[in-house]
C-alpha cells in the first residue's frame, strides 16, 4: 500500500454505520419477538460473524443492500447449532453472545480467529461463573475456543475490574434470562449502547452513575433500528482533515453518544477546529455532522474517565499527536494490550519506524509531536484500526509507506481506502 504526502483533502463523506450498535441490533432482534428491521447496517466482517452465529442459532436474517430483516423468536427461540460457532475477528461477538448462550438449554462451542483465541475471556467467565453458567475454555487459557452449556442463572451485583461495554453487556444479556434482579458496576462507564437499545427493545434497564441494572422477565419486541455512523470510523477523517494543510472535510451522519464522544473532546483540547452540525436524537441515540479543518494541535494529557470513551480511537490519537506540537500522555489505558493486537506495542514500534518520538509506558504511552514523519514499512498485524491509523499517517510523511495486509480494514471499514482516495483531489 504506496501513499504520497497529501496537499489538501476536501469533501463530505458519510462512514459506514456504528460496530457497536450493528452488532446489537442482531443480537437483541434474534431474542426479541417479531421482525426487527435494521438500516445502515454495517457490512464489516465483525457484524458478517454475528449474524452468521445467529443463523446458526437458528435465526432467520434476510439481507438486502445495507438493511437487514431479522426474524426475531423470542427469549427462548435459538436452537441448537450444528457446528461450531465462529466469531472471527470480533471481540463483540465473542462476549456478548457468551452471555445470551450461557442461559439457553443446549451446548455449544464458540471460538474465532487466532487474534480471538489470544483474547482475554476470563473477564466474562467469572462474573457468568457467578451466576451459575458452565463456561470452560478449552484449551484451559481462559481464552476461545469456550465450550458454553446453558444452565438457569441467578442475578447478581458484580463490581467489574475493567470499564468494559463487552463484559457489562454479556452480564446484562444473561440477567435477562437469570432469577433475580443483575447489576453491573464499573470504575468508570463504558459506552452504553446496550442500555439503550435493550430498554428500546422494552426490556426493564435502569442505570445510575456507574451501575447499570436490568430486571428479567419481560420479554423484548421487535424494533425498528437507524444505525448511527460509527464515531470510530469516522476519527480517522476527523484526524486527516485536522494534520493536513488546507482541508476541510464534512463527515455527515456520526453518532456522537457521549459514552463515545472523547476523540471531540480531545481534538478541541489539542485546539482542533471542529464543528458539530445539525444535532438530533435517532433511537435514542446522539447524532451530528462533523465539520473540521486544518489546525495546528497542540500535545494534551488523556486519561481516567475520558479512556472509555475514546478507547479504540487511541491508535489515531496517536498518530495526531505525533503531528501536534509538544507532549502528549496517554495513561490508564492498559486495555489497549488486550484489543485486536497489543496497540501499545504496535504503535511505539510503527511510529518510531516512522521517526516518530514515542515511547511505551505500562498504560499507554508519551509522545513529543512535532518531528517529521517518513515513509516506513508499517506492520498491521492484522488489527484493523492500526492499518487505518497509519494510513492516515502517511498522509503527511515524507515518502511512502506500506502497511501490511491493509484488506484487515474489512473487520469495520470496508471501503476505508476507496472513502480516503475521494477526499484527495
Ligand atoms: C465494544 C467495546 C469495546 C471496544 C470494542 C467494541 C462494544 O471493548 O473496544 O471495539 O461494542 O461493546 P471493551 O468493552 O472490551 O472495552
Amino acid at each position: 500500500m504506496m501513499r504520497n504526502k497529501t496537499k489538501k483533502l476536501q469533501g463530505t463523506i458519510t462512514v459506514p454505520g456504528d460496530k457497536s450498535i450493528s452488532h446489537r441490533a442482531i443480537m437483541f432482534g434474534s431474542i426479541a419477538s417479531g421482525m426487527t428491521e435494521v438500516g445502515n447496517f454495517l457490512r464489516g466482517a465483525d457484524c458478517l460473524s454475528t449474524i452468521d452465529c445467529f443463523r446458526k442459532l437458528g435465526i432467520q436474517i434476510e439481507e438486502t443492500s445495507n438493511r437487514i430483516f431479522i426474524h426475531g423468536k423470542g427469549l427462548h427461540g435459538l436452537t441448537r447449532p450444528n457446528s461450531i460457532l465462529d466469531a472471527g475477528n470480533s471481540g463483540t461477538t465473542t462476549r456478548l453472545i457468551s452471555g445470551i448462550l450461557a442461559a439457553q438449554n443446549f451446548t455449544v462451542t464458540l471460538t474465532g480467529d487466532a487474534s480471538i483465541q489470544k483474547r482475554p475471556m476470563g473477564r466474562i467467565i467469572t462474573p457468568l461463573s457467578q451466576m451459575g453458567a458452565d463456561i470452560t475454555s478449552i484449551n484451559q487459557n481462559q481464552c476461545a475456543p469456550l465450550l458454553i452449556k446453558g444452565q438457569k442463572l441467578h442475578g447478581i451485583e458484580y463490581h467489574s475490574p475493567v470499564a468494559s461495554a463487552q463484559v457489562k453487556s454479556a452480564i446484562l444479556l444473561a440477567g435477562l434470562y437469570a432469577d433475580s434482579d443483575t447489576s453491573v458496576t464499573e470504575p468508570f462507564v463504558s459506552r452504553n449502547h446496550t442500555e439503550i437499545m435493550l430498554q428500546s427493545f422494552g426490556a426493564p434497564i435502569t442505570t445510575s452513575n456507574t451501575t447499570a441494572k436490568i430486571t428479567p422477565g419481560s420479554k423484548l419486541s421487535g424494533q425498528k433500528v437507524e444505525v448511527p455512523g460509527d464515531i470510530s470510523s469516522a476519527a480517522y477523517f476527523l484526524v486527516a482533515g485536522l494534520i493536513t494543510p488546507n482541508s476541510e472535510i464534512l463527515i455527515q451522519n456520526v453518532g456522537i453518544n457521549p459514552t463515545r464522544d472523547g476523540i471531540l473532546k480531545v481534538i478541541k483540547m489539542m485546539g482542533g477546529d471542529l464543528k458539530l452540525e445539525n444535532l438530533r436524537i435517532e433511537n435514542g441515540e446522539e447524532v451530528a455532522d462533523l465539520l473540521v479543518s486544518s489546525s495546528q494541535l497542540q500535545g494534551i494529557e488523556i486519561g481516567g474517565s475520558l479512556i472509555p470513551t475514546l478507547i479504540d480511537e487511541i491508535p489515531i490519537i496517536a498518530v495526531m499527536a505525533a503531528y501536534a506540537k509538544g507532549r502528549t500522555v496517554i495513561k490508564d489505558a492498559a486495555e489497549l494490550k488486550v484489543k485486536e493486537s497489543n496497540r501499545i506495542d504496535v504503535m511505539v514500534q510503527n511510529l518510531s519506524a516512522m521517526g516518530a518520538h514515542i515511547e511505551a509506558t505500562e498504560d499507554g504511552m508519551i509522545i513529543d509531536g512535532g518531528f517529521p514523519l517518513m515513509g516506513a514499512h508499517i506492520e498491521s498485524h492484522l488489527d484493523h484500526r492500526i492499518a487505518m491509523s497509519f494510513a492516515i499517517a502517511g498522509l503527511n510523511a515524507s515518502g511512502e509507506i506500506q502497511i501490511s495486509n491493509p484488506e484487515c480494514v474489512d473487520v469495520s471499514y470496508p471501503n476505508f481506502f476507496k472513502d480516503l482516495a475521494s477526499l484527495q483531489i
